[in-house]
């Protein structure tokens, strides 16, 4: 069980605030089974992040991260010292040290507003990966969060949830629809990981418990659902593969 989760994120920090109030309302019904994991350390690489200052307000740790990448040095000692267990890239626009991704092997996640690996790698972040997505013509995109390796956005996916593109889309349109998905999204796969039930076997590939069924019936429903049919989506797509 990973109870101890360090979050890095560039930008407002809204996965960060899904995360954190997913966490708090599992805290505040006494719903999980076992121990909720909590928020110890938010480091952003800009130091006017809403990240940070959402964290500032919860009384959380917030640290700023040299702005020519993270130090892999400080990071490594900000994680240490807050006894991080897991890591989650919210929003993150640099690449992670090496040393981190090793150390760290299948305790670091990340979100990426697209169905990778489509739509993914280095420079795709923000509003150019929905601008891509409509250029292409593409009829879905949706949110993925995997676990992070050394190459940017291809990292072993942990869950998916596709959002339709619909006809006269803008890039804003889109990203709104896609970032409401990744809220549901991110949240339900980092309790996930950190219980365990999700994680990358000594192959670097991803592994459940024996005791989870297929379910064949499971069939994404490309039109805007309500949060309550995504929430039961995501859930059954973290247990059932
Ligand atoms: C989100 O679309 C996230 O997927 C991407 O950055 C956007 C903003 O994230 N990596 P946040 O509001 O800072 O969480």
């Amino acid at each position: 069980m990973m109870k101890r989760i360090g979050v890095l994120g560039s930008g407002g920090g809204s996965n960060l605030a899904a995360l954190y109030d997913h966490l708090r309302e599992l805290r505040e019904s006494g719903s999980a089974s076992g121990a909720v994991p909590e928020i110890v350390l938010v480091a952003s690489d800009q130091k006017g992040a809403g990240a940070l200052e959402r964290a500032r307000k919860w009384g959380v740790e917030a640290a700023v991260l040299p702005d020519r990448g993270a130090n892999a040095r400080q990071l490594e000692n900000l994680l240490r010292e807050h006894r991080v267990d897991l890591i989650v890239l919210a929003g993150y626009l640099r690449m992670v040290p090496r040393s981190v991704i090793g150390a760290y092997h299948g305790r670091i996640i990340n979100i990426h507003p697209a169905l990778l690996p489509a739509f993914g790698g280095a420079g795709m972040y923000g509003k150019r990966v929905h601008s891509a997505v409509i250029e292409h013509g593409a009829r879905v995109s949706g949110a993925t969060v995997h676990f992070v390796d050394e190459e940017y956005d291809r990292g072993p996916i942990i869950a998916q949830w596709p959002v339709p593109v619909l006809r006269g889309d803008t890039a804003e349109a889109l990203a709104a629809r896609v970032l409401r998905v990744e809220h549901l999204l991110l949240p339900r796969a980092a309790c996930a990981v950190a219980a365990g039930s999700i994680r990358l076997d000594e192959n670097g590939r991803i592994s459940h418990p024996p005791t989870v069924t297929h379910s064949p019936e499971l069939a994404f429903n490309l039109q805007p659902e309500s949060d309550e049919t995504i929430v039961e989506g995501i859930d059954r797509v973290l247990t059932d593969v």
